[in-house]
């Protein structure tokens, strides 16, 4: 038996990185998944990679009549949905002096009103199913400021917000809603400002586990929010980030182990 069995799962941004991961877990764990992303080859790659029980259509997230037809694309193919994982993103670097507005509005655009948008979209199918489970990845960047951050740390604290007041709202239908806060995880957003560097020996000075995060430690932690087992839990954060948060911030003070 599943840990998702009779689920029908919607996951953002599920072409690639933790969204495909988390794709793939759930699939494995008996739901029927439907990959939503603008990457329409590697998606249509990844939900074929999967197999029947996976489907791929085309999303924007800031786009409300792709919304529309994504689900409605859902449910004719496998009935309502009953999880949401809103993993699409984008990240770049600027600061509160020199980001133009243009780039800050396209990450405000994608990370924070594409979750708006998201969780809007499914409400419907979700209360008509009696019940669901919404999960909103933010960032260790929803917790705390980050220099050189400004768009991208305001989107995150905004998806962290914006998942209380949809707890509060959506509660009464059995819907819950969580926000998920990963730290360095190993995917193409972060290796496009990296490179091909050695992460975990960058990161094991802020990282108390020592290492760079994987797409498998987040997926682990958006299969327990997506299954019953986690079913008094709503409008929590819950933090993936190998303790770094824990501490000052990257680089902080660890307790050096001799
Ligand atoms: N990688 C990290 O270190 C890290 C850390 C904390 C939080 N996050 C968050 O995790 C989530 C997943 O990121 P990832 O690491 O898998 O990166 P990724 O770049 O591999 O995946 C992001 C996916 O979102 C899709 N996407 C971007 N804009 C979209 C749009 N307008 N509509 C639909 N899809 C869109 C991309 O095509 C891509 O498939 C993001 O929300 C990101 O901000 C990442």
């Amino acid at each position: 038996m599943g840990r998702l069995d009779g689920k029908v799962a919607f996951v953002t941004g599920g072409a690639r990185g933790q969204g495909l991961e988390a794709a793939k877990l759930f699939a494995r764990e008996g739901a029927r998944v439907v990959l939503g992303d603008l990457l329409d080859a590697e998606g249509k790659e990844a939900a074929n990679a999967i197999g029947d029980e996976a489907h791929f259509v085309h999303l924007d997230v800031t786009n409300e009549e792709d919304w529309r037809t994504a689900i409605s694309e859902a449910e004719q193919r496998f009935g309502d949905v009953t999880v949401l994982l809103n993993s699409a993103g984008i990240l770049k670097f600027g600061t509160i002096a020199e980001q133009p507005l243009a780039e800050y509005m396209s990450v405000i655009n994608v990370n924070q009103v594409g979750v708006f948008l998201g969780m809007r979209a499914v409400f419907e199918g979700m209360k008509r199913a009696g019940g669901g489970s919404i999960i909103n990845i933010s960032s260790v960047e929803g917790l705390r400021g980050s220099v050189g951050l400004a768009a991208y740390t305001a989107s995150k604290f905004a998806v962290r917000g914006m998942t209380k007041v949809a707890a509060g709202e959506f509660g009464k239908y059995a819907i819950r809603v969580n926000s998920i806060h990963p730290g360095v995880i190993d995917t193409a957003m972060l290796r496009a400002q990296t490179g091909d560097i050695d992460l975990n020996a960058i990161f094991k000075r802020g990282v108390p586990l020592r290492r760079a995060g994987t797409p498998q430690d987040v997926a682990n932690l958006a299969l327990f929010l997506a299954s019953d087992e986690s079913s008094y839990c709503s409008g929590a954060e819950f933090v993936v980030d190998g303790g770094a948060t824990s501490f000052v911030g990257w680089g902080g003070p660890v307790p050096r182990p001799d």
